[in-house]
């Protein structure tokens, strides 16, 4: 199964990208994890996201294709993957169009997250990970059964990420609204848009989206 998932930051994509991809046992492809990872390693990509990370905006189309287009052709791709925050331009649609053409491999579905903008802010920013596993939690939302223990690695060391400050997520939000909703249209005059209602509680959430997948296969 191929799948993109679709929504503004904050609407839960990633949260719900790790259960599908452990109940379908494929790779869950995060384009903002991949250059998270790249500005930590400080790696050349790495140090040209950065500052526009950093302000909220997009990366480059063309740094972003070459991940994805690289990343799409390893092994444990062939059954399926969920793509996580790409693409994000119509430049990035089309170019994803390209990559799985010439693999034979169209998409099945792009999942759309509706979700109000004043839940996007909160959920942003009570968010925090684990420094060591980097496993998700929030302030109000999902804190860990002890709280300052990691449920998964057992680590004590938690993060915030550097984007997820008021300033940042208004960046964010505009740039979802002007060069990322644009696809929906895109998607849609395809039929491969299925909406899901983020508002609710994520175990919610995840079974619309397990019916959303049982109809189509
Ligand atoms: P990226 O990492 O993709 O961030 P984003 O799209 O802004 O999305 P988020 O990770 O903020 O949100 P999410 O929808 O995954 O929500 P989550 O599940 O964590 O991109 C970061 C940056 O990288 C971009 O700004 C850009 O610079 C660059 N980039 C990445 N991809 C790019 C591309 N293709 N092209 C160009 N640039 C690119 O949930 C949020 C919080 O809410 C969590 O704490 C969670 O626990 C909680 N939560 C989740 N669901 C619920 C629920 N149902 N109820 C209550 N709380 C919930
Ligand atoms: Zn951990």
């Amino acid at each position: 199964m191929r799948l993109v998932l679709l929504g503004p930051p904050g609407a839960g994509k990633g949260t719900q990208a790790g259960w599908i991809a452990a109940d379908y046992s494929i790779p869950q492809l995060s384009t903002g994890d991949m250059l998270r990872q790249a500005v930590a390693n400080g790696t050349d990509i790495g140090k040209q996201a950065k500052a526009v990370m950093d302000a909220g905006q997009l990366v480059s189309d063309s740094i972003i294709n070459a991940i994805v287009a690289a990343r799409v052709q390893e092994a444990d791709c062939a059954r399926g993957f969920i793509l996580d925050g790409f693409p994000r331009t119509v430049a990035q649609a089309e170019a994803l169009d390209d990559m799985l053409a010439g693999l034979d491999k169209p998409l099945d579905a792009v999942l759309e997250f509706k979700v109000d903008a004043k839940a996007l802010v909160e959920r942003i920013s009570g968010r925090y990970a684990c420094a060591k596993c980097g496993a998700g939690y929030h302030d109000v939302f999902k804190q860990p059964k002890v709280l300052g223990i990691c449920d998964v690695c057992g680590s004590t060391e938690f993060v915030r990420r550097k984007d997820d400050n008021a300033e940042t997520v208004r960046a964010r939000l505009d740039a979802y609204e002007t060069q990322t909703a644009p696809l929906l249209p895109f998607y849609r005059s395809r039929g491969l848009v299925h909406s899901v209602d983020g508002m609710g509680a994520m175990a919610d959430v995840r079974a619309k989206i397990a019916e959303i997948l049982a109809s189509l296969t």
